[in-house]
């Protein structure tokens, strides 16, 4: 049984990746229903909780269904990470994870995100710091280094660990390949199979099939998978590779009245979240994918992610279904 601090997340478990402006409270609830054993927050800045910006507190909402929950933050100034860490104890998640890795420039050029893989001492003593402030257990996510020169997380993962650290996620890409090429497992298998290592290491980056968290589970000899983009308007991933998990088999995937129903789900909590407009904005970009593969639909997904009044998005979902209904997934 895998656990993160005192938390039991079960054998092999997923994890919902942190996603901006994606693993929100609908979409992570939907995740937890199909199976995702621990969800994430979208990353929230320090700097922006620090200042109360509207934007980042409303991040911090967690519901009582998504548990275990950890909430993610960045940054790169001590005071500013201590304080977002009382902060977000105060909303009362399961866990509190640090972003190592996002590589966007934004981010980078402040030193945070990936930013820090070039300073390893400062992301361990900042860590530490972090660890020593709170009672919650707290994780990490990161990737490989910074660049492919620089690829030292063997040692940065058991440095992290001698701080305090509960689990880490390590994404097998470098900083300087953003999304480019493909996801390198092996020296994320070097973290796990280093023998002074004895928290959860959880392997992300292109688990986009049933048999590739297999292949991480068997192969690579991780603790777990965290799933990022095959789960985007596909909340069904999660019970996929459970399925897979137990019966060596690809279940059957959701019919059109499943996908219809989530998407009408998804848009109600998304509206009773965040109000009629940004709901309907932000949903948007879901729709694609939960209904991938379906000739034809250009004409209804326009309507989906045109349309400004949640009744007109509810009216084409109603269309699709009418329509559609019939389709055969593969
Ligand atoms: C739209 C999008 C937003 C992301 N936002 C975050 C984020 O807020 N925090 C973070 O640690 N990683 C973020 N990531 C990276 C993912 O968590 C994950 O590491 C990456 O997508 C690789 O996993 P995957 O191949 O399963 O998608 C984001 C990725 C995507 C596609």
């Amino acid at each position: 049984m895998v656990k993160i601090g005192d938390i039991d997340v079960g054998e092999f478990p997923l994890l919902l990746a942190p996603m901006e402006d994606v693993s929100d409270p609908p979409f992570r609830a939907l995740c937890k229903e199909q199976g995702a054993d621990v969800v994430y927050t979208e990353f929230i800045s320090s700097e922006g909780l620090i200042r109360d910006a509207a934007k980042s507190v409303m991040k911090l909402d967690i519901y009582e269904k998504e548990r275990p929950v950890g909430i993610q933050i960045f940054g790169a100034v001590l005071e500013s990470m201590l304080r977002s860490v009382e902060i977000v104890e105060a909303s009362g998640p399961d866990i509190i994870d640090i972003n190592f890795g996002c590589p966007v420039k934004k981010v980078v050029s402040k030193g945070a995100g990936a930013g820090i893989l070039k300073d390893i001492d400062l992301m361990v003593s900042l860590t530490e710091a972090m660890v020593k402030h709170t009672k919650l257990p707290v994780t990490v996510k990161t990737r490989l280094g910074w660049d492919h020169d620089s690829i030292k997380i063997v040692e940065v993962a058991e440095r992290l660990q001698d701080v305090g650290i509960k689990a880490i996620s390590i994404h097998g890409r470098t900083r300087a390949q953003m999304y480019k090429g493909e996801a390198n497992w092996a020296p994320i298998s070097e973290v796990k199979n280093n023998p002074r290592m004895h928290i959860p290491v959880f392997g992300n980056g292109d688990v986009n099939s049933p048999e590739k968290a297999v292949e991480m589970r068997d192969k690579f000899g991780l603790d777990g998978a965290m799933i990022g983009r095959a789960s985007i308007g596909y909340p069904w991933f999660f019970k996929e590779v459970k399925h897979y998990f137990k019966t060596g088999e690809r279940c059957a995937p959701p019919t059109m009245a499943e996908r219809v129903e989530a998407a009408r789900r998804h848009l109600r909590m998304a509206i009773d979240w965040k109000g009629e407009k940004l709901g309907v904005f932000e949903t948007r970009r879901h729709y694609t994918n939960y209904f991938k593969g379906i000739p034809n639909f250009k004409e209804y997904r326009m309507k989906m992610v045109t349309s400004d009044d949640s009744a007109d998005v509810y009216a084409a979902f109603d269309e699709v279904l009418e329509k559609f209904g019939d389709h055969q997934f593969v």
